[in-house]
């Protein structure tokens, strides 16, 4: 029998009959912010140049203002993009990269970010640097010392994961960004998992980059993410599309403005859903945002508990290095290649057989195979002890 999702559930219309514990690809939205999305689509269409001039301005605004609180970030240097690979894509492309620069990336990385500075870096004759870091680590140093040791004076940029995608690994980005950059490197961080999931201060950081999605721990709808560039960096950033702004007149925060915030048309809705979304989820716990980390997070570790002591191993990293995210090893002799777009047949086998959404995600930079669970306030533990049995039974036990 299904088990029963988390009390909270009936704030997201989620599939009655699925196991869903896979936030972590795509987010999930709540019923009521795509509500809000409904609404603000509604009025664009009642004139949409209206919209566009006048009555979005304020709106975009809000959001742009909204988002940087959150991260306590300066709303000049923030701005929108569609996702994630998209804010990589963006600062990696504007690069003045030349021959012999170095770029680092942990072996952890999500694969089409590392794909993005491959594909720079060899058009320029300049290098990725890859970093080889374990999957099962004892503490924070077996992270860090890897990746300042790959530091050296051709090196331009480190690109950090605040989680990885992979893995499940929460980063210790606060130390990394701080020691990487005080050894003259500039930091991009990949917070696709980062607003709603880890505690993210920018003022504090200074990150010379920083991306992250909005869709994915705050819930707003499919593609709402940002980019925030420093202060500093901001001449040498060009948005993916070259548009209307480029030739515009005025200063350079208002050509800047205008560059990002036009990139031509689009649906503007998932990211005017921001302050709602970021409103309506603080709502749903009792302490808002730090409560909501903590609760999902408090759920990841019991999960990985019950996903451990089903495949028989011990949890691979210190319950500190985890958020609402957690991977394990998944048993397997086989080979271990780039899954296509067909799916691991295990994952495949857990939804077709077990109704249960997980992503099971070969890595062929580890060789090995991750199952990796995601917590989100829908959840209810009875999902992933009914996982674990699902497991046990698979493997034969
Ligand atoms: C670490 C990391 N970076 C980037 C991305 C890409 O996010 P998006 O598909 O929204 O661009 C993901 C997606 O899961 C991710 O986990």
């Amino acid at each position: 029998m299904i088990p029963r999702k988390g009390e909270l559930s009936e704030h997201w219309g989620l599939d009655d009959e699925t196991v869903f514990l896979n936030h972590g690809s795509f987010g999930a939205a709540p019923v009521a912010v795509l509500e809000e999305q409904d609404r603000i689509r509604k009025l664009m269409e009642r004139d949409p140049v209206l919209f566009v001039e006048r009555e979005s301005r304020e709106m975009w605004w809000k959001s742009i203002i909204a988002i940087s609180e959150f991260m306590n970030a300066d709303p000049d240097g923030m701005v929108f993009v569609t996702n994630a690979t998209a804010g990589v894509n963006t600062i990696l492309r504007s690069l003045d990269l030349k021959k012999g620069d170095e770029i680092i990336v942990p072996n952890h990385a999500y694969q089409a970010c590392w794909n993005a500075i491959d594909y720079v870096t060899s058009r320029s004759g300049a290098e990725a640097v890859v970093v080889d870091i374990p999957f099962r680590v004892s503490n924070e140093e077996e992270v860090i010392s890897p990746l300042l040791d790959a530091v050296t004076e051709k090196t331009v940029l480190a690109m950090i994961d605040t989680v990885t995608s992979p893995t499940g690994l929460r980063m210790p980005f606060e130390k990394l960004v701080k020691k990487i950059q005080g050894m003259g490197v500039d930091v991009l961080l990949d917070a696709a998992h980062g607003p709603g999931i880890v505690n993210i201060d920018i003022s504090e950081l200074q990150p010379a980059y920083i991306t992250g999605n909005c869709h994915k721990w705050i819930c707003t709808p499919k593609g709402s993410a940002f980019l925030h560039i420093r202060e500093d960096r901001k001449n040498l950033i060009k948005p993916l599309n070259i548009g209307h702004g480029h030739s515009s007149d005025g200063t350079a925060q208002e050509k800047f403005r205008f560059e990002f915030d036009w990139p031509g048309t689009q649906d503007p809705t998932p990211w005017l859903c921001i302050p709602f979304a970021l409103n309506y989820m603080e709502g749903l716990v009792e302490g808002g945002w730090p409560a909501i980390m903590e609760k999902n997070r408090s759920l990841a570790i019991k999960a990985r508990r019950i996903i451990c002591e089903a495949l028989g191993t011990t949890p691979p990293t210190p319950e500190s290095m985890i958020s609402a995210l957690a991977a394990v090893e998944f048993p397997w002799e086989g080979e271990i290649t780039t899954p296509g777009m067909e799916g691991d047949p295990i994952h495949n086998l857990l939804y077709d057989d077990y109704r249960i959404q997980v992503p099971v995600m070969p890595w062929v930079h580890h060789g090995t195979k991750y199952i990796r669970i995601s917590a989100q306030l829908y959840n209810h533990e009875d999902e992933y002890v009914y996982l674990g049995k699902a497991l046990k039974e698979i493997l034969g036990d």
